[in-house]
């Protein structure tokens, strides 16, 4: 098991000196061909598929308001949307997203915030917005969408294979953050690539994936300091829901009261 881990107190002090952070997975993504690189192999992460699945099955049904962080083309929320599509249909309902579902996807990448938004073009629910994670996110909503602070509350927040490419430090601040953007009973679901417990594993999984080599915008940690750190800020049932090597779904739930 690795044993990295930053103390909560010592982070904490960082966050409240400063808001800004400077990840260089920006630069990496801005660029289109590192983005259109990921897309050709997207589909091909052996596994993947499955913690995809088990990812949107924690998404309550009755969800108002979605975040997607690092959305990407909107991989996750073309997922769930063809998901409730099937659902509709199998109840032999009218074939579209319940019309007072609101989701918004943020992401660095020109090339994939293009991608999506021409995916979700027609689509009033789906709004897309640049935004790098690095920084706060909430003063980024509260500029877009002209809501008062209090009023931008997700039923849900997921995210796939992104937030490893922010610095630790801005892992445990975006957690925080993302805590006191959900509802009362909001889950939290992150999906992402966790740093292996030992050397060996960590090769077996890059032979296994379709990269073969080291990305270098990626910041692993390793799973358990981030589960500690979910339960530090309060969120509850916090566990891994499933996980193959270094892909691992957290799932966390902001307590009702
Ligand atoms: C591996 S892709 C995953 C995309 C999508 N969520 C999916 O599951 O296919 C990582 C995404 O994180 C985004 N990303 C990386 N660093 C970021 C940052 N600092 N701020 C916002 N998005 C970032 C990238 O642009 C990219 O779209």
């Amino acid at each position: 098991m690795s044993c990295f881990y930053i103390s909560a107190t010592t982070v904490f002090n960082i966050v409240s000196r400063s808001n800004k952070y400077c990840s260089d997975s920006c630069d990496e993504w801005s660029s289109p061909e590192y983005a259109l690189d990921y897309l050709e192999v997207a589909d091909k992460i052996p596994h993947r598929n499955e913690g995809d699945q088990v990812l949107l099955e924690y998404i309550p049904t009755d969800a108002k308001k979605i975040l997607d962080l690092g959305t990407g083309d909107g991989r996750l929320i073309k997922m769930l949307r063809s998901k409730q599509e099937q659902e509709h249909e199998r109840q032999h309902q009218q074939l579209s997203l319940p019309s007072s579902l609101k989701i918004i996807a943020v992401d660095i990448s020109p090339a994939m915030l293009e991608k999506a938004r021409n995916y979700f073009k027609d689509d009033n629910s789906v709004r897309i917005i640049e935004h790098d994670l690095s920084y706060l996110i909430s003063d980024k909503l509260i500029t877009e969408e002209k809501e008062e602070e209090s009023e931008i509350q997700f039923d849900a927040i997921i995210s796939g294979l992104a937030i490893h490419h922010l610095t630790h430090e801005r892992k445990y601040s975006l957690y925080k953050e993302i805590y006191n953007l959900l509802k009362p009973g909001g889950v939290f679901c992150n999906l992402d690539h966790v740093a292996s417990p030992t050397l060996r594993l960590h090769k077996q999984f890059l032979a296994k994936t379709t990269y073969k080599k080291e990305d270098k915008s990626n910041k692993l940690l390793d799973m358990q300091t981030q589960l500690k750190w979910l339960e530090e800020i309060g969120f509850v049932d916090v566990d891994c829901y499933w996980k193959w090597l270094e892909l691992a779904l957290l799932i966390g739930i902001k307590p009702v009261q």
